[in-house]
């Protein structure tokens, strides 16, 4: 970050006040307006509900032109990290330290995650506290929240000893957490985890395997898999990473931001869109229906919105949704289900969409979980755990966001404040008097 030689400055028209504000640049995309001062100042706040217009912090860890349909890690366009990344520890490596692992590091990083992937014991009687048809969120807030409970030894949040180690039990940690959830939904015995298998290759053995029948690994559906995981990694301030940044602002503990990063996660509009937007596919039926779904799509007092569509910050193609799109290919050919309806179905409404001035003018297009969802249901993945299968992906990038924030010198406990439009003080009347 660095300070520009322009300054901005805020006048008032009665001219009551004037304030002359620094303005810093990034490395790329737009320069920001330090407004710390301005309540000294002018005794006035900023009014921006929904962030549309401020930077919360400073990153060096993704970088989004949404404009462009853009997508960085630490630099690296995602289009290159998919195909020519390797799997999808070595994009959690680049997340946590900022550079793509040697062979050396690679094995050493993918040797101590493996060491951290069973859970305690005692985990498990958190699931038996469920009903069996709990919803795989609501059951990963309360199991991954409880982690801080079994972990002390890796609580203390100003050790960076201490904040490694619980960045990797966290994302050793959390596949075996979402197979659990997933098992005792379908009242399977619990499966451990296979340390010999790689991490996509282990997760879906959990999710697969019964002690009667071994998964037989399929190459292509485990890439897949880590394909999916790579593209939701990390996508810098959204709604949840804001939400792990909130919490850990005030000193809680890991365990403790990542479920709350889970609970804001579970949200329609953010990381349940996967599982919404193949419930609508499943709902429109067939191509015939399109029409008629998207003419209801742009009726405002429907309330219907194509699910899997706009991004607040891709304003063009998100570029993770051609990446799905071509696994969605792969995966359907590996399976023989080339001509899979939902797929067909998926392909038909965005050409419709892309085509349709409603959806042109508003920079509305499909967005990774269009078609993540298809991907999922073709690996055996239950509609109720896709957006869990996101929080096991994005962990990685709400923790290396996490660390970023506590080894960030400006950070300060978040406190948005408000413009305040209640009732001034008052006096409590008797109950007599109240109308
Ligand atoms: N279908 C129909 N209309 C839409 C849609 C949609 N999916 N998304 C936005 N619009 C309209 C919206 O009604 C508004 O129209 P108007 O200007 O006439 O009032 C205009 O487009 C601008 O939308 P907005 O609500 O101001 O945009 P936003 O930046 O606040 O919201 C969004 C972004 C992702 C919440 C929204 O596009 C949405 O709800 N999409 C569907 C849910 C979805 O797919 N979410 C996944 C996001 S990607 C995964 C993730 O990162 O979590």
């Amino acid at each position: 970050m660095t300070n520009s030689e322009t300054k901005a400055t805020l006048s008032f028209s009665d001219g009551s006040a004037s304030l002359e504000m620094p303005i810093y640049k990034g490395s790329v995309g737009p320069d920001v307006i330090d407004i710390r001062k301005l309540y000294g100042a002018t005794g006035m706040f900023t009014y921006d509900p929904g962030f549309m217009s401020t930077a919360a912090c400073n990153s060096s860890i993704t970088y989004i032109d949404g404009d462009k349909g853009e997508l960085l890690y630490r630099g690296y366009p995602i289009e290159q990290l998919a195909v020519n990344g390797g799997d999808f520890l070595e994009t959690c490596y680049l997340l946590l330290n900022g550079e793509l692992p040697n062979a050396a590091q690679k094995t050493e990083f993918v040797d101590t995650v493996t060491k951290h992937t069973m859970v305690h014991e005692q985990m498990q009687f958190f699931f038996r506290g469920f009903r069996r048809d709990a919803h795989p969120m609501s059951v990963l807030v309360g199991t991954v929240g409880a982690l801080a409970s079994f972990y002390h030894d890796s609580l203390d949040i100003n050790d960076p000893h201490h904040r490694e180690v619980s960045a990797i039990r966290l994302i050793a940690k959390m596949p075996t957490l979402v197979a659990m959830a997933y098992k005792y939904s379908i009242g399977q015995p619990f499966v451990y985890p296979r340390n010999d298998l790689s991490y996509s290759a282990n997760f879906m053995h959990m999710m697969f395997s019964t002690p009667c029948e071994p998964y037989k690994v399929n190459e292509v559906l485990v890439r897949a898999l880590d394909r999916i995981l790579i593209l939701h990694a990390d996508h810098e301030q959204n709604a949840s990473t804001s939400t792990v940044r909130l919490a850990g602002s005030s000193g809680a503990n890991p365990f403790a931001c990542i479920a709350a990063g889970i609970a804001c996660l579970w949200g329609p509009a953010h990381g349940g869109a996967n599982e919404a937007a193949l419930s609508m596919l499943e709902e429109i039926g067939n191509v015939d229906n399109i029409p008629e779904f998207i003419k209801q799509v742009k009726d405002k007092n429907s309330g219907v919105k194509l699910m899997g569509f706009g991004h607040r910050v891709y304003k063009n193609y998100d570029p993770r949704a051609k990446l799905m799109r071509e696994t969605c290919y792969e995966v359907l050919n590996e399976l023989g289900l080339q001509d899979d309806p939902l797929f067909k179905l998926a392909m038909a409404l965005e050409k419709i969409a892309l085509e349709d001035e409603y959806f042109v003018s508003r920079k509305l297009y499909p967005n990774v979980d269009f078609y993540s969802g298809i991907v999922q249901r073709a690996l055996g993945i239950p509609t109720s755990l896709f957006t869990g299968i996101f929080a096991l992906a994005r962990t990685v990038g709400w923790i290396a966001q996490w660390k970023e924030m506590i080894s960030d010198p400006e950070q300060k406990i978040g406190r948005p404040r408000q413009l305040f439009v209640g009732s001034p003080k008052r006096d409590v009347p008797p109950i007599a008097k109240r109308g």
